[in-house]
């Protein structure tokens, strides 16, 4: 029951932990939300040393801590931590989102996937059912993002990799045999000669380096969407590249970013929050710091 004496409560308290987070724009988003949805938060950043996620992880739900985010390096050792995982979070083998459900047990979830997807069909009005998708990179970040772009039901889902054999193994992860409904397939660079697709997405670490994965000419056409997971000030190389070969449209992660938070919210308090505003607010912030 709400009365007056909900004034007197403090807000609830949600974190973000991780390892650098000094840069992390999490606090300003659930702000920007929390503000929003007149939601009565407080979230703070916490950095934490390598070996004391446990520890930090249990003190803050001890000390009466509603939800965690977990950024790089924990989300393995989140996975591992907790007592019950979201189906989207067991198959990443990684979660950025922590909270206590009502029998006390510790839920992992992991929201990026269903980020990138929202970003795609309802920030950029995109398509992902009956689509030929390429994703470049096989670490933690296209592990953490397959199962919600399977869900969406492409026609074909192509995993490549700088090492191939990581590939692979993700795709034969994803493959549940005899389901062609989500034709995963792995392979190498090398097997993309030849061929193209509707929606390239760049899961991989190169434009941190400010290199661009190897993609055969071909593989981008006039009718293809580039979609960089990174996201900066400039243009990321890969949406470079996507410009000089001609894309239908080349975006960068910050939507992803606004949008793997709104659920984390989402989960944590049961209402969404409208996230384009809070999109732009931050883009207008990375122009003007340029
Ligand atoms: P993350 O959790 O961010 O995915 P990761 O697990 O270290 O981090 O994976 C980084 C991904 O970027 C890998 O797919 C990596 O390819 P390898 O598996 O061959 O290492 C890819 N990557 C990093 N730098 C790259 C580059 N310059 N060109 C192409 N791929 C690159």
């Amino acid at each position: 029951m709400s009365s007056l004496f909900d004034f007197d409560k403090p807000a609830d308290a949600y974190a973000v932990i991780g390892n650098p987070i000094s840069h992390s724009r999490s606090p300003q988003i659930h702000a920007a939300f929390a503000q929003q949805t007149g939601q009565r938060i407080v979230y703070t950043a916490t950095q934490v040393d390598l070996g004391g996620f446990e520890q930090a992880v249990g003190n803050f739900f001890a000390n009466g801590g509603k939800g965690l985010n977990i950024t790089v390096p924990f989300k393995t050792e989140a996975w591992k931590l907790a007592g019950e995982l979201g189906p989207e979070a067991e198959r990443a083998g990684a979660v950025n989102t922590l909270l206590m459900n009502a029998k006390g047990i510790l839920v992992g979830r992991n929201t990026d996937g269903t980020g990138l997807v929202r970003d795609i069909l309802h920030n950029h009005g995109g398509h992902i059912v009956g689509k030929k998708i390429l994703l470049v990179g096989a670490g933690g970040a296209a592990r953490g993002v397959l199962q919600p772009l399977l869900t969406e039901a492409p026609a074909q889902l192509l995993i490549v990799n700088r090492t191939a054999s990581r590939a692979h193994e993700l795709a034969a992860d994803f493959n549940v045999s005899g389901n062609k409904q989500n034709p995963v397939t792995g392979g190498s660079f090398d097997n993309l000669a030849g061929q193209h697709f509707d929606l390239i997405i760049n899961a991989t670490a190169a434009s941190l380096q400010g290199e661009v994965p190897p993609l055969p000419d071909e593989s981008c056409t006039a009718s293809t969407w580039c979609y960089d997971m990174m996201y900066s000030a400039e243009p990321t190389p890969f949406m470079h590249w996507a410009g000089q070969h001609g894309a239908e449209k080349s975006v960068d992660g910050l939507g992803m970013l606004v949008e793997q938070a709104a659920e984390s919210f989402f989960h944590w308090r049961g209402v969404r929050p409208e996230t384009t505003s809070v999109i732009q607010a931050i883009r207008a912030e990375l122009l003007a710091t340029r």
